[in-house]
């Protein structure tokens, strides 16, 4: 796994408190009731303690816990629900998504089932660039709510979902709103709005250190620009597996997570083994989804 910390990077603080997002009365009132139920369903995630994980770690340390953001509790089950639906929003509040218009976009299960159930619930249809070797269980929950897919190839991975999503919205701007997720910044504005102001409040302030993975960015770069403003010395450190994760194992705090959320724990637990002897530490990181759309991995058979 590498690891970056943004720790030393300086942003301008900003007032300290926050307070709760709210969607504007715009937002609930072209929802309708299903649509106005589940944006009111998204974000406000449990902050979970996952103390089993530190308990043997470190007695010399005046304070360390480590906290987990239960994201599979939004009601698409993963943290890219944050990300999606404002995306959509900003989208239908500026006439880019019109009726008539398909959202399209590239993913890799997470945001796609987000952009499918919103578009269910909202009335609007979803065409999504996917490579072809996802889970079956992620295929499965995409089919269900509707959503047009278009494989792509497997051996090209994002970056070939990323380069026929581009291709399509090129050759038919006036079929597709392009949600295009990677440069869109109302993805990591998501995370500015509610996962950091979110998580600030429920550490009541005193949060020290922020702990995520990367996929496009949004969940990081968002969150962390807040906390920054909250607070300039809590330290940020983003993740990138540099190699397949085998196993799950936030299961050994009761948790079934998925392998992004395993991945964070274990960084987590990285930054833990770095912290000096006098260093309090109060470790947030992002569980982003849950282990069950992955039970069908191969890496549980192996050894
Ligand atoms: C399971 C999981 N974890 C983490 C991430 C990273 O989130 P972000 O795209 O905000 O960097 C994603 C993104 O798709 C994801 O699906």
């Amino acid at each position: 796994m590498t690891t970056s910390d943004s720790g030393s990077q300086s942003m301008t603080p900003a007032a300290s408190g926050s307070a709760p997002f709210q969607w504007p009365s715009s937002a609930k009132a072209t929802s309708g009731a299903r649509g106005e139920a589940l944006l009111a369903g998204i974000g406000n995630t449990p902050l979970l303690p996952l103390d089993a994980l530190t308990r043997d770690l470190h007695h010399d340390l005046p304070t360390l816990e480590l906290w987990g953001k239960a994201e599979w509790y939004n009601p698409g089950g993963s943290v890219k629900d944050r990300a999606a639906a404002r995306i959509v929003f900003e989208a239908r509040r500026a006439g880019k998504l019109t009726p008539g218009k398909i959202l399209l976009d590239s993913t890799s299960g997470n945001t796609g089932i987000a952009y499918a159930m919103l578009g269910a619930a909202l009335g609007f249809p979803v065409t999504l660039c996917v490579p072809e070797n996802i889970s079956p269980e992620r295929k499965r929950i995409l089919q269900a709510y509707g959503a047009n897919i278009i494989y792509t190839d497997p051996a090209e991975g994002s970056d070939g979902a990323l380069k026929i999503a581009h291709q399509y919205a090129e050759r038919h701007p006036d079929l597709y709103f392009y949600a295009d997720q990677y440069s869109n910044d109302a993805n990591w504005r998501a995370h500015y709005e509610t996962t950091a102001n979110e998580i600030w409040q429920q550490t009541l302030g005193r949060i020290t250190h922020f702990v995520a993975m990367l996929g496009t960015t949004g969940t990081f770069v968002g969150t962390t620009r807040r906390l920054k403003e909250l607070n300039p010395t809590i330290r940020c450190i983003s993740l990138q597996p540099d190699s397949a994760f085998h196993g799950i194992e936030g299961a050994k705090q009761g948790l079934l997570v998925g392998v992004s959320a395993a991945a964070a724990v274990v960084g987590s637990l990285q930054v833990v083994e770095h912290l000096k002897k006098d260093q309090r530490a109060i470790i947030v990181t992002i569980l982003a989804d849950s282990g069950e759309k992955y039970l069908s991995e191969r890496f549980w058979n192996e050894e």
